[in-house]
């Protein structure tokens, strides 16, 4: 029976010393000495290497040192000992080592101890094996769990939406088209009879299921056309969706400050090898930064607010500032990371920034929509309480020359049993920028989508 290293490195070395184990993994670096060879083995479940020592007993006449090179997948079978070494408490000593599959030296991309992210993602069928990129993935694993978890202990239960929709959400015009399908003749038409796109949101459903079960959360992927080369978005990422009904805009930035709440302190707790990973390769005080998020209330600022904070600011913008005008992630990050130095919700944007189905506020020029903004990433989370007023749906909808026909349903929920509802959209991605410190959107997706690269 194979034992995985992370069952070996998450509970005491104490209790596997003098242990037979068989373990199995790739191997990130082999040392050969006269009469003892070193391997660093790893397979992909711990940021931690196990030390291999293989003395000359097994490989007599060394006909084995040759195919034990980095990237070659391995098994052993051996005894856990107390490690003479200072950077480890076990290592195992072989008995029978079996390479399962050879790699060449010569041609293995990934021979270096350090490469660039840039360099890596042009090998995303390997970048899985290195130390850095085993780590966010996990942490994703992890942060998937930690969604799951909290809402499914808050009473939410957890809804499919469709990746194909006919709605446009967000109505940015950020939607990729389904292209005409040949029909028995080879001529092109509309598979669904009319035209039909890759979701953008599955708020829209989101809704209709909220205003059947109460609360309901999303997770799903979700894609956009927008031609925004940044470290900050892709074409493809994932969304986390709750919908609660009976809910108003306090009630949302709650949900959305526990749920961030949630999320850092299980990785916290789940993934501490990880975290002191990216603490010494990455971010220097990244531990301090997720401790201090754990531990204070976020601050709240409305935008009008904001904007006169930003005109004060003792620094210059890229982009200016004005009432009226949308926050710049150069904003956002000054919001978050200078001016109240903690995670910010700002709320109550004028109406014509924000999409169509927020709700009004009594003054008629903002609608009560919630932003969280965090430091690195800007905007986390976007939500609202949505507008459950058929008459004033109804007229924001003509206002921006929607076609009242394509929301028929959507106004229906409003006519049939209406009830003030609210939710939020957390992108999956920049919650892990925000968790590991990484800088590139890029890096936190095994395999990303962005203008001009969808390989694989
Ligand atoms: O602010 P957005 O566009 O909100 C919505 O889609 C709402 N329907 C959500 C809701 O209320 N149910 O997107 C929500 C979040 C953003 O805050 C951001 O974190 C992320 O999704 N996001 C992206 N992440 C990566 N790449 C992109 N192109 C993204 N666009 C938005």
């Amino acid at each position: 029976m194979r034992t995985k290293l992370r069952e070996i490195f998450g509970s005491d070395p104490l209790q596997w010393m003098g242990k037979e184990v068989t373990v199995c993994g790739w191997i990130r670096t082999a040392r050969g000495q006269k009469s003892v060879t070193f391997l660093e083995v790893n397979d992909g479940t711990t940021a931690l290497n196990l030390q291999v020592v293989i003395g000359a007993e097994i490989d007599p006449d060394r006909k084995l040192l040759p195919l034990l090179t980095t990237g070659s997948s391995v098994k052993i079978r051996g005894s856990l000992l107390q490690s003479p070494g200072k950077n480890q408490a076990l290592e195992l000593r072989a008995e029978v080592v079996e390479v399962i599959g050879f790699c060449d030296p010569a041609r293995y991309p990934l021979q270096k101890k350090e490469h660039s992210f840039e360099f890596l993602r042009t090998i995303a069928h390997l970048r899985p094996r290195t130390q850095t990129q085993g780590a966010v993935l996990r942490v994703r694993s992890a942060l998937a769990m930690a969604t799951h978890l909290f809402f499914q202990e808050r009473g939410f239960f957890y809804v499919h939406t469709p990746i194909i929709t006919g709605s446009d959400c967000e109505g940015g015009g950020e939607m990729f088209r389904l292209a005409p399908t040949p029909d028995n003749e080879g001529k092109a038409h509309d598979f669904f009879g009319k035209p039909a796109y890759l979701t953008v949101s599955g708020q829209l459903e989101g809704e209709i299921l909220a205003l059947a079960l109460s609360d309901i959360y999303t997770f799903g992927p979700t894609f956009r056309a927008e031609n925004s080369n940044t470290s900050r978005h892709l074409a493809e990422f994932w969304m986390i969706e709750p919908e609660m009904a009976f809910a108003d805009l306090e009630d949302d930035i709650e949900c959305a400050e526990s749920y961030l709440k949630y999320c850092v302190r299980y990785v916290m707790a789940h993934c501490k090898e990880e975290l002191s990973l990216f603490e010494r390769s990455l971010e220097p005080g990244l531990l301090a930064r997720l401790e201090q998020v754990i531990s204070h209330p976020f601050a709240r600022i409305p935008y009008t607010e904001a904007i006169d904070i930003l005109k004060k600011a003792p620094r210059s913008f890229v982009y200016p500032v004005a009432w009226g005008v949308d926050l710049q992630s150069e904003h956002e990050r000054f919001l978050a990371e200078e001016y109240c130095k903690k995670p910010v919700v700002v709320t109550d944007y004028p109406k014509e920034l924000k999409a169509f189905y927020m709700r009004e506020n009594p003054d008629g020029k903002t609608v009560a929509a919630m932003d969280l903004l965090v430091s690195r990433v800007g905007e986390l989370i976007g939500g609202s309480q949505r507008e459950e007023r058929l008459d004033v749906l109804e007229h924001k909808i003509a206002s921006r020359g929607l076609r009242k026909e394509d929301y028929w349903w959507y106004l229906e929920l409003r006519d049939y049993g209406t009830v003030p509802h609210a939710g939020f959209g957390l992108g999956f991605e920049r919650l892990l920028l925000f968790v590991t410190g990484m800088e590139n959107i890029r890096d936190v997706i095994p395999f990303p989508r962005f203008p001009n690269h969808a390989e694989f």
